[in-house]
């Protein structure tokens, strides 16, 4: 097996605080925190809702892809997009880099997160909790698949959330 690096992945679905503990996290670990969400915006000088819009998601997922690839060598935490596990490339160029981390919630509280604060644009449909519970259900194995571990953030503070992420990398290496 191929020796993987110490950064940490958080992948999960829109709303299981992957943009709010990677920051968090990288401080905890002396690391960068690289959001590609954020990432390929500034890239781009566009909102994501924007290139969603004016490109399509297909070219939103090269971007993703694409600024995987062009991440420093260096080990860092990534808080990656809700989807970035829907190409298998993906997955394993954040295997590469660490372990891999899955946050995840209650339906309830991923919901009530992704309909307040930033706009969704896989939301953006005529009957957004339908919409959103047909992609959980899609990706729900994607992400059980990728992750060396999961966590579930429902009930917990964004600190016990780090917490317990280091916790259990601690335990993962040995
Ligand atoms: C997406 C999730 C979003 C963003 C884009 C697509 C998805 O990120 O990458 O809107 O496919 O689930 P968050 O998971 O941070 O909301």
């Amino acid at each position: 097996m191929s020796k993987r690096g110490e950064g940490i992945a958080l992948i999960g679905f829109m709303g299981s605080g992957k943009s709010t503990i990677g920051p968090r996290l990288a401080k905890r670990r002396d690391q960068l925190c690289h959001d590609t969400d954020e990432m390929i915006a500034t890239r781009h000088g566009i909102s994501i809702v924007e290139i969603f819009a004016q490109r399509g998601e297909e070219a939103f997922r090269e971007a993703e892809t694409e600024m995987l690839r062009s991440l420093p060598a260096q080990p860092s935490v990534i808080a990656t997009g809700g989807g970035i596990v829907l190409r298998e490339m993906n997955v394993a160029m954040l295997r590469a880099r660490g372990a891999i981390v899955h946050l995840t919630a209650d339906e309830e509280t991923l919901f009530e997160r992704t309909t307040r604060g930033e706009r969704r644009p896989l939301l953006q449909t005529s009957d957004p909790r339908r919409t959103f519970i047909e992609l959980l259900l899609q990706r729900g194995s994607l992400y059980h698949e990728a992750a060396d571990l999961t966590i579930d953030t429902s009930r917990l503070r964004p600190d016990e959330v780090v917490a317990r992420i280091l916790e259990e990398i601690e335990l993962l290496a040995c």
